[in-house]
This record gives C-alpha cells, structure tokens and sequence, in this order.
C-alpha cells in the first residue's frame, strides 16, 4: 500500500470508528503522521520495549505508523539485555491517532482562535492544531529539550511554525496568553493554576486526569472568567505522567519492616475496587497519593500491596478465592487499606456512580473533585 492510501487508509478507519468530525477530517488527511514520527520506535514485548528501525524493517514502521496505535518515541531506561536494547519507562510517545481525534474534537474550536498545547512530543498535534487555526494562533510547550528541538525541526520540515517553547507546561506561556483552548497531553493530577489563569473567559482546557488508583480520564473544564474553571468528567484517556508528578513507580520499595505491621482482616474482596473501573478511580480520588501493585500466587491467590512513597506507609491484602476474610496488614502513619475501605463505602453509599459523574474545579486555592455538580463536593479523603 502506497504512503498516501495508508494515510487515507488510516482516516477512513477513525471516520468510520466515530473519532474523527468532520471539523477535524481536513486537518488529518493534509498532516502525515509519519513526517513526525523519529526512525526508531519502540514496541512492547513481554519484557518491555525493544527498537524497531525504519531503516531495518521500513514495511512494518509504515505499517505501524499508519496504523490507530500510540508509538512510543522515546524511553527513560534503555539497557542492553542479551544483546539486545530494552527499557520499561515510556517517556515519549505518539498518542494513539483516536485518542487525538477525540481530544481535538473535544476542543470544539472554532476559526480564528487560540490554543495552547502542553506536551509537544512528536509535533503531530501542534501540526494539526496549526492546519486547522493558522500557525500564529498555535502555541505548544514541552519540557524535554530534545524532544521539543525534534517536534521544532518535524514542523519545520512538514511546513509548520506554531511557537514550540521549551520548558513546564504547567507554568503555561504567559507571553501569548490568553488562549481560547488549552489541550493537555501529558496526564495531571494536579491542574497547575496558570492554565486557569491563561485561559479566557469562557475558553475550554481539555485534559488527561489521573490518580495511582486509576489513569484515567478526561475532563473538559470551561473558564469561568472569575478565575475558576470548572467541567465534568468526558471519557477515559491513559496517558504518561506530568514530568512533575510521576507518582512513585517502585511500590515494593516502600515496603519495609514486615514484621512490625499491624495484622487484620477484611471482608472487603479487592477486586471490587480496582477491577472496577468507577470504584478504582473514586477510590483514587479519595485515596490520594497512594500506588499499588499486585504479585501473583498460584491458583487465583494474590497480594494487593499499596504504598505511600512519601509518608512510607504501605498496606497488603492477601486474596484467596472464595474466602470470605482475607488477611491485611498496615504500616505506617496512613492505613491505607482502611481508607480505600472507606473510599468504597462511601462510593457504595452514593449508589456506585459511574466516572462520568464526576467534575472538577479548580480555583486559586486548588482543585476540587464534585459528583454530578459543583455544589456536591466529593469529600476530601475517605
Ligand atoms: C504523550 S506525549 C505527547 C504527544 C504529543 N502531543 C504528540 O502529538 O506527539 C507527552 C509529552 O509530554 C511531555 N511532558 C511531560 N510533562 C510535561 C510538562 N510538565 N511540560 C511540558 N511537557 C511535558 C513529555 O516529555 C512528552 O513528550
């Protein structure tokens, strides 16, 4: 297949899936993809990523880089293993095409306004921000160097010159401001104020939102012009970290001193909340800067273990099936398995609302979690 019926190939699938208005189908036919993905991808195997070269295996690049799948361009901890490179940190990609679709269309932007990316990466989306408004009103931060030096040279090379600054996005680009939409394409936890503050009156910030119980979902928050900006909760999109808030990735580090944890049981089965996808993300919210992991044992048994890397507070839950008490131990000044029992009592108590439910505000004090509107505020912590 040629490059052009691959792009258009690639088009028709997002058309076809519902991901691409057509407010956006312009946009995607003029922007090759490929024009801003780097020779070198990295692809996901049973032991992390491993390369793959254009030059080496050009039909299965192409094939990938017209294909509706995020392509991670560049890595964190590259190694050689038996002669072979390979890195498990991801720390930056190519967005997977409908998830991009699905977050421009979420902009609704209309000609002549501004917008304001945070997270260049390849410069695939700053290139269809530009196509779509003009390149003056496109304005794009990324915060690694090298990447932001690539996405300038791609842009360029693809006849595109929107302002791509180098630095944290969460302090916005004061200098072009205000914008009428701001997209975020690195995944927060905490809004960072200057986005409110840098978007206009009734202008829209479309993000990534996630906690170390669940990343995520997508808001879509409306400036108020009172300095607030507020907005419900519109999908789910799981994207890489704020380079700022990476939560703690080793949950087994923070566990320490085994033998002095306190012992109890609990009737609470830990599939009920984070293999549900709404009781996960509510306990997430209510169960704030705690991560997890799960070690497997043999014939459905296995350990939840969740720790605060912070306060280094940890907690485990040994699961059994079909037992009715399950073993948990805590340590530390949080008990953190207690909260997530909270968390999911009070989520049960709301009659188990769905993610969508749920909004955020944000104002000059922080930001506040709501269910079904601003006036019911999710309670702080479980
Ligand atoms: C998923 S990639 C972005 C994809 C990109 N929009 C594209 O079209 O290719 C996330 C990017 O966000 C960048 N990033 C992470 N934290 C950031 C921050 N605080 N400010 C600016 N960029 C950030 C990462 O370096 C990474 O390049």
């Amino acid at each position: 297949m040629s490059r052009e019926s691959s792009r258009v190939g690639l088009v028709e699938e997002l058309t076809r899936g519902g991901y691409l208005s057509p407010a956006w189908r312009e946009a995607f036919t003029r922007v090759d993809r490929e024009r801003f993905i780097p020779d070198r991808i990295w692809i996901r195997g049973d032991d992390g990523y491993h390369p793959l070269n254009r030059t080496t295996d050009p039909d299965r690049w192409h094939a990938l880089v017209h294909d509706d799948r995020a392509l991670v361009t560049q890595v964190e901890d590259q190694v050689e293993d038996n002669g072979r490179d390979t890195a498990l940190i991801p720390s930056s990609s190519a967005s997977m095409p409908r998830v991009v679709a699905t977050m421009l269309d979420a902009l609704a932007v209309t000609d002549g306004q501004t917008a304001l990316e945070i997270g260049t990466g390849t410069g695939y989306n700053a290139a269809l921000l530009s196509e779509r408004l003009g390149d003056r009103q496109v304005v794009s931060i990324e915060v690694d160097p090298r990447i932001a030096d690539t996405a300038r040279a791609s842009l360029k090379a693809a006849g595109y010159a929107p302002t791509v600054v180098t630095g944290d996005g969460g302090l916005g680009c004061p200098e072009y401001a205000p914008y009428d939409r701001v997209i975020v394409t690195c995944a927060l936890h905490t809004v960072p104020y200057p986005l409110v503050e840098q978007t206009a009156p009734g202008g829209a910030i479309v993000l990534p939102w996630g906690t170390g119980l669940y990343n995520g979902v997508l808001l879509r928050l409306t400036a108020g012009g009172d300095g607030t900006a507020s907005g419900p909760v519109i999908g789910d999109s799981a994207f890489m970290w704020n380079r700022g808030e990476t939560p703690h990735r080793n949950v087994m580090a923070t566990v320490k001193e085994q033998d002095r944890a306190t012992a109890t049981r609990t009737r609470l089965d830990p599939r009920l909340v984070l293999g549900d996808e709404n009781a996960a993300f509510t306990a997430g919210i209510l169960v704030p800067d705690c991560r997890y992991s799960v070690g497997h044992g043999p014939d459905g048994e296995f350990t939840l273990w969740l720790a605060d890397h912070a306060t280094g507070s940890w907690a485990s839950v040994d699961y059994i099936p079909d037992a009715a008490e399950h073993d948990s131990r805590q340590y530390g000044p949080r008990t953190l398995w207690s909260e997530v029992e909270t968390a999911y009592a009070w989520w049960r108590s709301a009659g188990s609302p769905d993610r969508t439910r749920y909004g955020l505000t944000v104002n000059a004090a922080g930001q506040h979690l709501w269910l079904d509107s601003p006036d019911t505020p999710v309670p702080e912590r479980g």
